[in-house]
């Protein structure tokens, strides 16, 4: 009997989760979902419309006007929310900074998980986000937890931001993302957190192709296993 391998890669903010999804998942020709792109443009919805957050009534009936779809074209994501390719604005400051207070709600939590379950029923899927080892995906084969020093983390984003955005500061961007750390770690639902069996991964003095291969080498066993059945 054959079953679909799953690879879960949870950790902080800017600590190279995607970039080492998308390399693994091109690498091993798995499916790529970025979990973090779904409550991102959900936040842009929320954002876009004015929903009070405190209000659950507005939530649920927002959430049902939302529908999200990905198209990956060489493993790079694209999102559409509602049929609006949203995959560039969803990066920006302004989703950036409300993101986790929407991705803390309860009933958003519900839905995403939903849909990202079904995604990785039958294939073989890489996913990388905050709680795809501990929640999404608790049986995945491989799970990593990634993390990497907060300057270096908040030097990487300023140099992906920049050029689109000349206004941004370092500052800002390393506000953000302990910002939303803090949110995501002591958050009552689904908190980010190192599952017991995955393993940790601190790349801040490695570079894409060396994390690659660490990640490889620790996914490998499964796949020859998958293959020799
Ligand atoms: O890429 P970056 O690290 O900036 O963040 P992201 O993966 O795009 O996720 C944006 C936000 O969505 C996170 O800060 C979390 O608040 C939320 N998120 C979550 O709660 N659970 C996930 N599985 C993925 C993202
Ligand atoms: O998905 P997450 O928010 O965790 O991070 P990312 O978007 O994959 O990576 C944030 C930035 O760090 C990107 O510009 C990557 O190219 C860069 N990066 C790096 O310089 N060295 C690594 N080992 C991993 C990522």
């Amino acid at each position: 009997m054959s079953k679909n391998i799953m690879v879960a890669i949870d950790g902080y903010s800017s600590c190279g989760k995607s970039t080492l999804a998308k390399a693994l998942a091109k690498e091993l020709h798995f499916i790529y979902v970025d979990s973090g792109a779904m409550y991102r443009a959900v936040a842009l919805y929320f954002l876009r419309n004015n929903i009070d957050l405190k209000d659950e009534h507005q939530i649920k009936e927002a959430l049902n006007n939302v529908h999200l779809n990905f198209h990956s074209r060489d493993y790079q994501t694209h999102i559409t929310l509602n049929d609006e390719e949203v995959s560039e604005e969803i990066r920006l400051m302004p989703v950036s900074d409300m993101v986790s207070a929407v991705a803390a709600l309860h009933d958003v939590r519900v839905e995403m998980v939903r849909q990202q379950q079904r995604m990785g029923k039958s294939k073989n899927v890489v996913m990388d986000g905050r709680d795809i080892g501990t929640v999404v995906f608790p049986d995945a084969q491989v799970k990593f937890f990634m993390t990497a020093d907060p300057k270096i983390r908040a030097e990487r984003r300023y140099k992906e931001l920049l050029p689109k955005n000349p206004e941004i500061s370092l500052e800002d961007v390393f506000e953000n993302l302990a910002h939303r750390d803090y949110q995501d770690t002591t958050r009552a639902e689904s908190p980010l957190t190192r599952a017991d069996d995955a393993i940790i991964l601190d790349n801040t003095d490695l570079t894409p192709e060396e994390q690659l291969a660490f990640a490889i080498s620790k996914v490998k066993p499964f796949l020859d296993n998958l293959s020799s059945r």
